[in-house]
């Protein structure tokens, strides 16, 4: 609900208070308008499951960077969230590595795979290059080494059709294509692995509850009051997917209710593994929290050497998650 002082929206479902009850999955998706590129999206990621699953290679699916929630139908305006999708796009190069074919759903302009070391807040694309003496653009020699590394690789993955990388901007965009994405990888069974680490908003702003045109400065102070959005968790890991491999994550600012929280996640929702993080400290350790052993929260924790060697810790996260999901499909395979 967007209030101003002379001028109130306020809606039925809104007035009641403002911790009303979330609405659920269903009548979200049913309220709000699906992105224009859905049924490309759609499209894209069918064919791009069909002939990887058809060469035997594992499929995970990658959630990066935050969701915006507009303000206005005519957006000018949006409440963001802070990932840049550092985890996310890190996490994809390793999954890669290890042989996983990788749908990458990430927030528009946020850090992809392998690109992602070449703009990064104090080096930009140009950076690397320089004019020679014969006037023709090369690299920088510094940097030629691990450009040469990762222009092989991408060229490798992307010609090997290994990763395909839709993107969102809103949180409806977000929803609706995660679950299209998650109904093709259904199929799949155990062998889909779903790793969910995009910062996705808690509250939003129905379509139909917000103002049309830009709001105004001049009608005095904004005054927001937001629904929840439903957990997508939930339907995810009980209907859209029953049968797969679901990672979400934790995030927290207060260390004191991490753990209590994630382990709540799991009894929730029932998937497999929460990974749980700080804020602050989120480069540097994480808690895996597996459903099959709840009263242990297993730390992985970079030293202080590996700190300071930029050493990254998405690839610990991921040895150790590719570890469980592949007892999770013998386990599958030997309870059916
Ligand atoms: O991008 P970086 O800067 O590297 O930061 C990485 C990260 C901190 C964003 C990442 O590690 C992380 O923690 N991602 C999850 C952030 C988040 O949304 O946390 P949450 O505690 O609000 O939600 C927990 C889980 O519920 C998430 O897996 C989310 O997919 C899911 N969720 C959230 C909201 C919602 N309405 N429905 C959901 O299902």
């Amino acid at each position: 609900m967007i209030s101003q002082n002379q001028n109130v929206i306020q809606s039925d479902s809104l007035l009641s208070s403002p911790s009303s009850k979330a609405i659920d999955a269903d009548s979200y998706f049913k309220k709000n308008t699906p992105p224009s590129n859905l049924n490309e999206i759609t499209a894209k990621s069918a064919e791009f499951i069909a002939t990887n699953t058809k060469l035997g290679r594992p499929v995970v699916l990658v959630t990066s960077g935050g969701t915006t929630v507009p303000l206005e139908n005519n957006t000018v305006r949006f409440v963001d969230n802070f990932s840049a999708g550092t985890r996310g796009a890190i996490s994809a190069e390793f999954f890669l590595k290890s042989g996983y074919s990788v749908i990458f759903l990430h927030r528009k302009h946020s850090l992809q795979p392998f690109n992602r070391k070449y703009a990064t807040p104090e080096l930009g694309f140009l950076d690397f290059l320089f004019i020679s003496q014969e006037g023709t653009v090369k690299i920088k020699p510094q940097y030629e080494e691990s450009l040469i590394h990762d222009i092989a690789l991408f060229n490798d993955i992307i010609s090997q059709n290994r990763l395909y990388m839709p993107t969102f901007i809103t949180l409806s965009d977000y929803l609706f294509s995660l679950r299209e994405i998650t109904n093709l990888l259904n199929p799949l069974g155990p062998n889909a692995f779903f790793y969910l680490a995009a910062a996705v908003s808690d509250f939003f702003i129905p379509a139909d509850k917000m103002v049309e045109h830009k709001i105004q400065s001049s009608e005095g102070e904004l005054s927001l009051t937001m629904n929840q959005v439903p957990k997508f968790l939930k339907p995810l890991v009980n209907s859209w997917a029953p049968n797969s491999f679901v990672v979400s994550f934790k995030l927290e600012t207060d260390p004191n209710l991490l753990e209590a929280k994630a382990r709540l996640s799991l009894e929730k929702y029932g998937h497999q593994a929460v990974v749980a993080n700080i804020l602050h400290t989120r480069k540097n350790v994480v808690w895996i929290i597996k459903r099959d052993s709840m009263d242990k929260a297993e730390e992985i924790r970079l030293s202080d050497e590996e700190i300071k060697n930029h050493v990254e810790i998405e690839q610990y996260i991921i040895k150790k998650l590719i570890k469980i999901h592949n007892s999770f499909i013998q386990n599958s395979k030997s309870s059916s």
